[in-house]
């Protein structure tokens, strides 16, 4: 890695496009935070630097989500946006601009650099012959297929790379190959393609990797070893209709395939930056004073290394200056699993825990290599509350009430070289944040905490206090365990921005800059001490995991084919369209009247002590026409609450044998499930038997 002596007037930061089809979740976050901490690294320290972040909204995947959620692409992906927004914005990860690939800024710049490549002479036409999905009506991208793998013949791989042996190949090299889409044999038809020809950068793309200046060493070694010790192979950037994204202007029919545009729209994205800032994107992607620092995680780093440096050497763009690329996340030593829970949506972490926790504990185990990193929830509750709570928040609840009248002593009190100390630390502790070694950095903080700790352990101000006569000498210590405190949190701020915004009003004075951990605070007055951080409870921990495991096998019902679904229970219906909104078809008004709905009188109600989640209910639904239904509410209500009141069912669902009895219908209930169910109330008049319309 580079060593940074000298700064560039400008940094470009970016980190990968999150994919517009799907939630954000907390493997996702692992680069955000990542990235997000070293943007505010850099600006703490004063330097120019902007993160800008986008939407990858093309390709198929995108087209057949919207088309299953039976709207637009362009409203489909408009709501992803808004939605990884907020997302983002709970995390605190502070971009510049976050845009989408679909503006008219990528379109522009995406036909720069297809002008540029074919008057380099670098893209060719080749027919292929590519996988159709007839009853789906599209060509199949590689990850629309499965099938067995042609070289080591595992079965159940995707189109474009084996699992098990690593092999890249196409779909069509697939033995028995299926449509992921109607589970159909797709058929093999041809098309013609659009490629580049990399092999024609090879000398480039070996001298730029091999540098040693912009990859990690491991990176280069691997792409060594793995690529370019062969001839390059033709990259196929285009895709025939139906396609969502950029016609290709001078091949009518045919779109830039979404790994073309997508980095493109980093261009992008900061050119509409620029737009609303009045800066020259020139000056940011086109100057020897700007460096580009992209982030990544380890699965795209082929694209960003290759591909991408051949695009901006031919386009006459700015190489990233560095490739920073971190590993995956594992939870609890394993991969993240739907049905397990582990596979956490940000909006669902949100709802239960601090996400100034998940950024430290992420830092703390954040090193410059591309090692996987596990978040272990014991480990996870006992750093963050050991830390935060126990060693830096601790230094200012215990002092800060003390001077609350009369605020930090006018002179900085002899305290034995502890802030000196401190100070001369913040240089090892910037370059482990420069180097993107963030477990260093907080280490080095933590060190600083443990020594400032037993300082007010020994010097006891709360004992002091009792004293009239030791007011001064209670001031001193306060003004020396705060002044302490608030060089930790300098330190600390890019990775916790909320704290330190929150140190900044308890202690008068914003936090606004790296050089405010070298001189200490004096003089200031005081804002009273309000709670810091909350310790982080295994149960909230638990809950979390519990909701996505509910919605994980809510969804997994509505997904199946209907005659296999088990019938869900109704809090998981309710679970499922909360945790995927996406999934929301429309419906005709012919399909809503196939639901009977009808108003139904709860006779009895009565536990199954067999089953952990449902209620047994008789239902009247007028008429003299009874109902038995098994209902997933025992966790929201007492069989004695239900008796008597009116519910609303799903009449006409066909019964289902369970193993405790026949159940008739469905009752209609809302909320995300567990104690969070809620049966729908009717207002007086409505009677069993009525039709809801
Ligand atoms: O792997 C992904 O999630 C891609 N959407 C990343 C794109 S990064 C850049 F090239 F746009
Ligand atoms: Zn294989």
């Amino acid at each position: 890695m580079k060593s940074f002596v000298n700064h560039p007037a400008r940094i470009l930061v970016t980190s990968a496009l999150p994919y517009a089809n799907g939630p954000i979740h907390i493997g996702h976050l692992v680069e955000y935070i990542q990235t997000d901490i070293w943007v505010r690294f850099q600006k703490l320290s004063g330097r120019r630097c902007v993160y800008v972040c986008a939407d990858d909204t093309h390709g198929t995947a995108i087209m057949i989500s919207a088309r299953k959620a039976g709207i637009s692409e362009e409203a489909f992906i408009a709501r992803v946006n808004e939605e990884h927004q907020r997302d983002f914005a709970g995390f605190q990860i502070q971009f510049d601009n976050y845009g989408s690939t679909n503006c008219p800024e990528n379109r522009e710049l995406c036909g720069i650099f297809w002008k540029k490549l074919r008057d380099a002479g670098l893209i060719k036409e080749k027919s292929i012959n590519q996988l159709y999905d007839v009853t789906a009506g599209t060509f199949l991208a590689d990850r629309f297929v499965k099938g067995t793998c042609p070289v080591c013949k595992s079965p159940n791989q995707y189109g474009d790379n084996c699992d098990k042996c690593t092999a890249t190949y196409t779909p069509a090299d697939l033995i028995d190959p299926v449509s992921t889409l109607s589970g159909t044999k797709p058929e093999i038809r041809s098309a013609t393609h659009l490629f580049v020809e990399l092999e024609k950068l090879h000398g480039f793309l070996h001298d730029w990797t091999q540098s040693g200046e912009h990859l990690q060493s491991e990176v280069a070694n691997y792409l060594k070893g793995h690529f370019l010790g062969d001839e390059l192979r033709d990259w196929d950037v285009s895709r025939p209709a139906p396609y969502f994204g950029f016609e290709i202007p001078d091949s009518p029919g045919n779109y830039w395939y979404v790994w073309f545009d997508a980095p493109i729209g980093y261009i992008a994205s900061t050119w509409q930056w620029c737009k609303t800032h009045g800066e020259q994107l020139a000056d940011w992607w086109q100057s020897a004073d700007c460096e580009v620092h992209h982030f990544i995680g380890k699965d795209i780093q082929y694209f960003h290394t290759l591909f991408w440096p051949g695009m901006l050497k031919t386009a006459g763009y700015n190489l990233p200056e560095q490739v920073h690329i971190h590993g995956f996340l594992t939870v609890g030593g394993e991969k993240m699993s739907k049905s397990k829970g582990t596979f956490v949506r940000a909006a669902t972490f949100l709802k239960h825990l601090d996400p100034a926790a998940l950024r430290y504990y992420y830092a703390s185990k954040l090193g410059p290599r591309l090692d996987d990193l596990d978040l272990n929830p014991d480990e996870f509750i006992d750093k963050v509350n050991s830390d935060l709570v126990g060693k830096v928040v601790n230094l200012a609840s215990r002092t800060a009430k003390f001077v609350l009248e009369k605020g930090l002593s006018e002179k900085y009190p002899d305290d034995g070289g502890l802030f000196a100390q401190g100070a001369a630390a913040g240089a090892a502790i910037a370059e482990a944040y420069q180097n993107c070694d963030f477990a260093r950095a907080t280490r080095l903080i933590m060190e600083l905490a443990d020594r400032a700790n037993p300082y007010i352990d020994t010097q006891a101000p709360w004992k002091l206090a009792k004293d009239p006569a030791k007011a001064s000498d209670v001031r001193d210590v306060c003004t020396v365990g705060l002044n302490l405190f608030r060089q930790l949190v300098v330190y600390l701020t890019p990775i916790l921005p909320k704290l330190a915004e929150e140190v900044g009003q308890l202690l008068n004075e914003p936090i606004t800059g790296w050089e405010q951990s070298q001189q200490p605070l004096i003089g200031s007055k005081i804002q009273p001490y309000a709670h810091l951080f909350k310790r982080v409870e295994k149960k909230d921990f638990e809950a979390m995991i519990e909701e996505e495991k509910v919605a994980a096998a809510a969804i997994e019902a509505a997904n199946a084919p209907a005659s296999t679904a088990p019938a869900a229970a109704p809090q998981d219906t309710a679970a499922a369209l909360e945790a995927e909104p996406l999934l929301t078809e429309q419906i005709s008004i012919d399909d809503f009247t196939k639901v009977d709905l009808r108003v139904a009188r709860v006779l009895e109600a009565s536990e199954v002590p067999e089953a952990k989640k449902l209620l047994k209910l008789k239902l009247s639904m007028g008429g003299g026409v009874e109902r038995q239904v098994f209902a997933g509410i025992k966790a929201a209500y007492k069989p004695e609450q239900l008796v008597g009141r009116l519910v609303i069912m799903v009449a006409n669902l066909a019964p289902r044998q369970m193993k405790f009895g026949l159940s008739e219908g469905m009752v209609t209930a809302c909320g995300p499930g567990g104690a969070e169910v809620f049966l729908l109330a009717l207002d007086e008049g409505a009677t069993p038997g009525m039709r809801v319309h």
